[in-house]
């Protein structure tokens, strides 16, 4: 890395921690003071937490893999995103909405995490809470989530108990849940959806693309 990237990083992280470390519990923001600047030219994988932190910085771009930017080209090319959506497991900071906002000509962004504590972000609407089986989403027109981790499950429940579209894109986690492999919570998915499908009249796919490194998910009629 050069002196004058590494400079600007500094500049641009230290611009980030006026405007949003209040949002951040200790843990969370002591990581991204870590990290913002040595993962940066980093050729692995990078966590959310800095995923969200490099997106509002106007970073997603350079980096060697661009996991927002993959999932919005890949949202707008296989959903419509001209309606009421809700993102689900926004993170801290919900910078992936607020870019995929952007290119929205008409409908809302709804966001919704436990840890979202910022009271206005990018003109989305903020829920500060856990998506549940009760979660009403009748208003919403697709739902979706980058890496929701452990809300995966009942976002697919509810996408199809509710007759509401879902996109999708799994993270690589299973830590906590009870399959041997990654694979097996692969197969148990597919399973599920096969099932409520036959039951519904719903479609689903699981698909994958090069530039992301876990499956997709896309249920819709
Ligand atoms: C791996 S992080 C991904 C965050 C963000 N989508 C990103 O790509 O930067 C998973 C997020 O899902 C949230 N989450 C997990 N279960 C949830 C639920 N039931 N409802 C809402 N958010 C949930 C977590 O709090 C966490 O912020």
């Amino acid at each position: 890395m050069t002196l004058e990237t590494r400079l600007r990083l500094n500049y641009l992280l230290s611009q980030y921690k006026t405007k949003y470390e209040k949002y951040y519990s200790k843990t969370d923001f002591e990581y991204v003071m870590k990290n913002f600047v040595t993962k940066f030219d980093s050729r692995e994988s990078i966590g959310t937490l800095l995923l969200q932190a490099y997106e509002d910085c106007g970073l997603s771009e350079e980096l060697s893999v661009n996991l927002y930017g993959s999932f919005i080209n890949h949202i707008k090319t296989d959903c419509d995103i001209n309606g009421d959506l809700l993102e689900v497991g926004c993170g801290v900071i919900p910078s992936l909405a607020k870019s995929l906002k952007k290119q929205q000509s008409i409908g809302t962004i709804t966001v919704m995490d436990p840890v979202v504590k910022i009271p206005q972000y990018g003109n989305l609407r903020i829920i500060h809470g856990t998506f549940t089986a009760q979660t009403d989403v009748s208003k919403y027109k697709l739902i979706y989530g980058a890496f929701p981790c452990r809300a995966t499950s009942t976002m697919i429940q509810s996408s199809y108990e509710n007759d509401v579209d879902l996109y999708l894109a799994l993270c690589g986690c299973v830590e906590g849940m009870p399959y041997l492999d990654y694979y097996e919570y692969l197969f148990d998915l597919e399973d599920t959806m096969k099932s409520l499908s036959n039951k519904t009249g719903r479609n689903f796919d699981i698909f994958e693309y090069s530039d992301l490194p876990y499956p997709l998910i896309k249920t819709y009629r």
